[in-house]
């Protein structure tokens, strides 16, 4: 990762601070965004002094292009290029589909799907078309089968997986690989405490077969690997990190 600068929404907090402070640890420096400047100060410093590498935090909204795209000059400012994009931030709650009113559906599929274009398209512009690069989307596995109270995310999701293939169908032959990772329940996140009703651990990971949930370090070494020039051939590919817990029960269960 040595001389490399990604660009990582949601890096402000939980999975995606965990990616953006694996890629410090190895070389890279790192943009991280969120909508919130004091949060990613905070993140900022912690993921420098945590790695000596350097970070940069610049607040935008994933939803309005014009703010991703002053983002990305900033970067570009501070660091000269860009190589790596993560596309990680994402709403969520639960909820029945019939009581999801029309603007929380929107809303989901405006953050996780019309963000990840927004950025990804905005990050081709500025800089991959001209040097290549990788980008990683984000995504779970809540729509492999079906799960309830999740019609938003799933929508949503399912969205990006398709939008990798496709990104990496057009973008590949200019040198740019995009992939993507789907974690399962991942501990101490924001997702899980939102996700996860009282007392339905235990039920959760007697339905794992590894018997526990990730990890944001192991998804960061992920990220790591698919960015990194050992994972050179992989491109279209959502890459599942959730020590099985779809395969025996559709869905990750609630
Ligand atoms: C029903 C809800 C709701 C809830 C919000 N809404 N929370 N509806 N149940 N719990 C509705 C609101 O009433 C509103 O509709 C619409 O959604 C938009 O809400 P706002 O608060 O105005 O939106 P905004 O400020 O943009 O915030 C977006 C948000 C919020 C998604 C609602 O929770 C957020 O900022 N989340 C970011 C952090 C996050 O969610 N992290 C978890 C990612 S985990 P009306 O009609 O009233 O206007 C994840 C895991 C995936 O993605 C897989 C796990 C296995
Ligand atoms: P998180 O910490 O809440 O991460 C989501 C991030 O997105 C936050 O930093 C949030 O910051 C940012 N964000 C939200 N709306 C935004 C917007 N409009 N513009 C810019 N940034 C925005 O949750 P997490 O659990 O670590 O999830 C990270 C990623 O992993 C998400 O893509 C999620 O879907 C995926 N995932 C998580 C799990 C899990 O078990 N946790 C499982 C599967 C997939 P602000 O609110 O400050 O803007």
């Amino acid at each position: 990762m040595a001389g490399k600068v990604a660009f990582i929404t949601g890096g402000g907090s939980g999975i995606c601070k965990g990616i953006a402070r694996t890629l410090m640890a190895h070389g890279a420096k790192a943009v991280i965004t969120s909508r919130n400047q004091e949060k990613l100060d905070a993140a900022a410093k912690e993921l420098s002094e945590a790695t000596g590498g350097e970070c940069l935090g610049v607040a935008c909204d994933v939803r309005e292009p014009g703010t991703v795209e002053k983002a990305l000059d900033a970067a570009l400012e501070r660091f000269g290029q860009l190589d790596i994009v993560v596309n990680g931030a994402a709403g969520n709650f639960l909820c029945p589909a019939a009581q999801l009113s029309y603007n929380a559906f929107r809303t989901v599929i405006e953050i996780d799907t019309i963000g990840t274009y927004n950025v990804s398209r905005a990050a081709f512009d500025k800089a991959l078309k001209k040097n290549g690069g990788v980008i990683v989307n984000i995504s779970a596995t809540l729509h492999y089968g079906a799960t309830p109270l999740q019609t938003h995310p799933s929508a949503a999701k399912a969205a990006v997986d398709s939008m990798t293939r496709s990104l990496a169908a057009e973008w590949g032959p200019l040198g740019i690989r995009v992939v993507g990772i789907a974690p399962g329940p991942i501990d101490d996140t924001e997702g899980m405490s939102r996700l996860m009703p009282e007392g339905m651990r235990d039920k959760i990971l007697a339905a794992i077969p590894l018997k526990r949930m990730g990890t944001i370090e192991e998804i960061g070494d992920l990220a790591l690997f698919l960015c990194s020039d050992a994972a050179r051939l992989i491109t279209g590919e959502t890459v599942v990190a959730d020590g099985g817990a779809w395969l025996g029960n559709g869905a990750f269960q609630l």
